[in-house]
């Protein structure tokens, strides 16, 4: 599990003022949306005595701790101790809790978790342009918790190969994938598999275009079949703790044209939703809970092929952000757990060293998370 980078933290429509908690990274943070719907999210411990935020509640556009009524602003700091102080509106320097950069892209909301300034944070790429035309695009969120880790279910997304043996509704295509094309930069990868046809031959417009951006986990899968409108399927992967993930699906297709033609029905698109829900899903599940080891594997300890290169540089590029960003230490975090309160670093850590209360994640020395991106890479 790596900070410094963005996660989706929940869907974006199910965020109103009432606090959610939400795990990630294996802390817990709180969000809601102020009285001008703004989306914030807060570490959800309190600095006061550490009661959780979220079982509070936002009045006024401040979030209220329910133990003894310290007030938050979305920047995290309390501004107003209700009782115990002279002055309720003067709360101690450190009477503050650490907030995280939010964004909202294609239905889900964002979160930051890491300490870089503005300046020098990763951006999300718009890797969904079709969310922004509903009147074009239908489109549906789907949300799942699997105990898998992410990188592994990333990995899964960039597999050309698994979805006609995997999924029932792939059954009938043909077997054979070729690698087309292949972009490739530090955070993202695009690759054009396309399928064959019973003769082995290939065409531009039948296959799958995976993308993967490692800035917010985000892979988007475009399928493409000749005489059918494409399928784009968007999946975002939070990592809850280190052996459980938070999985959002984003599911999209054409709609008929204003002349009816083109497209697909709603009818249509709702069959799509429900079968990826009560089937696709879990397929992938099905397989994925048994697979081994439970951390992404060592390319050396595997035999990779032409088309497995995409998964491979999803692997790949994950370590290597983490080397980049910083990787926490997962068993000390756990270790600790019942003895102390653990954040994620905010970006007011580095702008105001010394001034907060609760310790932040503790990290793998650099050597060690270097060793793992070059077992990776071997
Ligand atoms: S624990 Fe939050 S106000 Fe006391
Ligand atoms: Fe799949």
């Amino acid at each position: 599990m790596f900070i410094n980078n963005w996660y989706a933290a929940c869907i974006a429509a199910d965020l109103g003022p009432a606090p959610v908690k939400v795990r990630m990274l294996d802390c817990d943070f709180v969000l809601y949306r102020d009285s001008a719907g703004t989306a914030h999210c807060l570490s959800d411990a309190c600095c006061h005595r550490g009661a959780s935020l979220a079982a509070g509640q936002c009045r006024d556009g401040v979030l209220v701790c329910p133990q003894h009524g310290w007030e938050f602003a979305g920047d995290g700091r309390c501004v107003r101790v209700p009782a115990g102080i002279r002055d309720p509106a003067s709360p101690p320097r450190k009477a503050r809790v650490p907030s995280y950069p939010v964004e909202e892209r294609y239905g889900l909301v964002f979160v930051f978790l890491g300490d870089l300034p503005e300046a020098e944070r990763p951006r999300l790429r718009d890797i969904v342009p079709e969310y922004a035309q509903p009147d074009r695009w239908h489109a549906a969120i789907l949300s799942r918790r699997k105990d898998v880790h992410f990188v592994r279910m990333a990995e899964n997304y960039n597999d050309p190969c698994h979805v006609h043996y995997v999924h029932e509704f792939a059954r009938w295509l043909p077997k054979g994938v070729t690698i087309e094309t292949h972009q490739l930069t530090d955070t993202y990868v695009k690759a054009f598999h396309a399928a064959w046809d019973a003769r082995g031959l290939t065409r531009p417009d039948r296959g799958l275009l995976m993308e993967f951006d490692v800035v917010g986990m985000v892979s988007r899968n475009t399928n493409r079949q000749p005489g059918y409108p494409d399928t784009v399927v968007i999946a975002t992967v939070t990592p809850i703790d280190a052996g459980n993930t938070q999985i959002f699906m984003l599911l999209l297709q054409p709609k008929h044209g204003p002349d009816g033609k083109g497209g697909i029905g709603e009818a249509d698109f709702q069959l799509l939703v429900t079968m990826t829900r009560d089937q696709v899903m879990d397929e992938d599940y099905a397989v994925l809970k048994e697979t081994r080891p439970r951390l992404p594997a060592s390319p050396a300890e595997e035999v990779l092929v032409e088309t497995d290169v995409t998964l491979a540089q999803v692997r790949k590029m994950t370590r290597d952000y983490a080397v980049r960003h910083g990787e926490i230490d997962a068993r000390a975090l756990a270790a600790d757990r019942d003895a102390h309160i653990r954040v994620v670093p905010c970006p007011g850590h580095r702008a105001e060293p010394g001034q907060w209360v609760h310790r932040t994640v503790p990290l793998l020395p650099v050597t060690a998370a270097v060793e793992q991106v070059n077992l990776a890479a071997s």
